[in-house]
């Protein structure tokens, strides 16, 4: 998607769709009643007619037979008056319902006015990137396996404003349609059927954006090395699969700095469950195990694609799990990389298994901060359902600003707590942890037993499972938390 910033007003130039924001009432925003002047007031009898409600992101299509734009998109802000300022989640809203209906119709083309619009407390290059990575992200189709019908046109984005905002307005643009790439990146390869996105098809993606600049390096760790690292609970979850387990190692270095922010993902390119093998019902989606790796991989690819100042070190554990004669079985004890001990009383607690390990490699990077990112647990669906991404951290600083990251980016993350009391719960008479804890605070255990191997450093622990995809007639990676993590990582250089 190309987006485009000039200074022009309503009806200067040749456009196949004009965009209108306004409140659907008797007072039309300015530039509402000139295009309702070019449709012969049809829009204003629309709103009088009562059939168009004043709903944020209703929208409606005009064809003017004069004037330069050959369609006109209005659509409705649900503010009850035309000059008041939005909030910043309803223009979210309304960004991403017309970044649907663009993507709904054959037009390559569109322009949106910027003028016309206000948001409480965020300045014009906030509202062109969120504009321009909904855009961007509403036009992605999944082609990879399935003929599609019709694509999307929509190709090409005109954003107006005036002088004095344009330098911000293209700044928007250019940091959304990054955004907007990467979550893409994200939902692709999580969409993708766990017999093509294997953790080798993951190296091999890490490899081709090392590919796009020369400031960014991907090293894998194979198998034979890591089991020289020591990194047995790694490979216990590998055991029972054909497929080589990788732990993928990329650096993107904008600019010179010792400690880099470090981000984790957990890479499963399917989870049976193992030998403590889940039910069948839905197992299908468990090829999206890997969304946190995708959304690693997403994020490298918006800061490769801007050539962001920042120095940001990437880690992928990437295996699949698998049930055979030679996978882990409950009650096996591994040695982790970290020389802790762990007792696997259920295959199915895999996620732990592999970032325990790749949490003890990037201890070498001396990172300022670690953030993982893992569709770790069941339980943290049902505490937050499919809005909120649960969060942990052994650091409040660092807490806090994922979470302003999230709201910023409408990505949003809720805090759950990491208390001692909970930690109990991984005791084993035979190593010294379990993997699992009771049935109870499932996702909090979970993050707790991270925590053992996360002690070195400011640390940040993202359970996803709960927004990575969405199920049902839907079903399909969302590309989430590519706007959180870039947003932070490009606020904390
Ligand atoms: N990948 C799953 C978590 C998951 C399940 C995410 C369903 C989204 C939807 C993870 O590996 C897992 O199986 N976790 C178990 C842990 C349990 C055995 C302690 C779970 O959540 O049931
Ligand atoms: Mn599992
Ligand atoms: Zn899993």
């Amino acid at each position: 998607m190309d987006f485009l910033c000039k200074t022009a007003d309503f009806n200067q130039f040749k456009t196949e769709c004009t965009v209108i924001f306004t409140a659907a009432t008797n007072t039309l925003s300015a530039i509402a009643q000139n295009a309702d002047t070019l449709c012969e007031g049809q829009i204003s009898r629309l709103i009088k007619s009562g059939d168009f409600k004043n709903q944020v992101g209703n929208s409606a299509w005009f064809y003017p037979s004069t004037g330069k734009s050959a369609r006109i998109l209005v659509v409705a802000t649900g503010l009850k008056t035309a000059n008041a300022s939005l909030d910043s989640e309803t223009f979210i809203s309304l960004a991403e319902a017309t970044a649907q209906a663009l993507c709904s119709k054959s037009l390559k083309q569109a322009s949106i006015h910027l003028n016309d619009i206000a948001v409480e407390d965020q300045p014009v290059q906030w509202i062109s990137q969120t504009l321009s990575s909904r855009i961007t992200s509403a036009a992605y189709r999944y082609t990879q396996t399935k003929k599609v019908d019709e694509l999307p046109l929509l190709a090409k984005v005109t954003l107006c404003t005036d002088k004095a905002q344009l330098t911000a307005a293209k700044k928007g643009a250019t940091l959304g349609a990054a955004v907007g790439q990467g979550i893409n990146t994200a939902r692709t390869l999580g969409d993708l059927p766990g017999n093509i996105c294997t953790p080798t098809y993951l190296a091999n993606e890490a490899k081709l954006l090392a590919k796009k600049s020369t400031k960014f390096t991907t090293k894998i760790v194979e198998a034979a090395e890591m089991k020289k690292l020591g990194m047995g609970s790694l490979l216990s979850v590998s055991a029972g699969s054909d497929q080589p387990p990788k732990l993928i190692v990329m650096e993107y270095k904008g600019k010179a700095s010792k400690a880099p922010n470090v981000i984790v993902g957990k890479g499963i390119t399917f989870d049976t469950g193992g030998i403590s093998l889940k039910a069948g019902a839905g197992m299908d989606e468990m090829k999206y195990d890997m969304c946190g790796a995708a959304s690693v991989l997403g994020t490298m690819h918006t800061l490769v694609e801007l050539g962001a100042p920042v120095h940001v070190v990437a880690v992928i554990a990437a295996a699949e799990n698998m049930p055979s004669g030679r996978a882990t079985k409950p009650g096996d004890v591994v040695t982790s990389m970290s020389g802790k001990t762990i007792e696997v009383l259920n295959t199915d607690a895999e996620g732990r298994l592999v970032l325990c390990d790749a949490l003890t490699y990037v201890e070498r990077f001396k990172p300022k901060s670690v953030v993982d990112i893992a569709t770790l647990t069941g339980a943290c669906v049902i505490a937050l359902g499919h809005h909120a991404t649960g969060l942990f951290s052994n650091e409040q600083a660092l807490a806090d600003k994922l979470l302003e990251a999230g709201k910023q980016t409408h990505d949003r993350a809720w805090q759950m707590p990491l208390w001692d009391e909970y930690k109990k719960s991984l005791k084993s008479n035979f190593a010294d942890l379990a993997n699992i804890g009771g049935r109870e605070a499932g996702s909090v255990t979970a993050a707790c037993f991270l925590s053992y191997f996360t002690e070195s450093y400011p640390w940040a622990h993202l359970d996803v499972a709960g927004t990575a995809w969405n199920s049902g007639a839907n079903k399909g990676a969302t590309g989430r938390p590519v706007s959180l993590l870039v947003n932070y990582l490009l606020n904390n250089a």
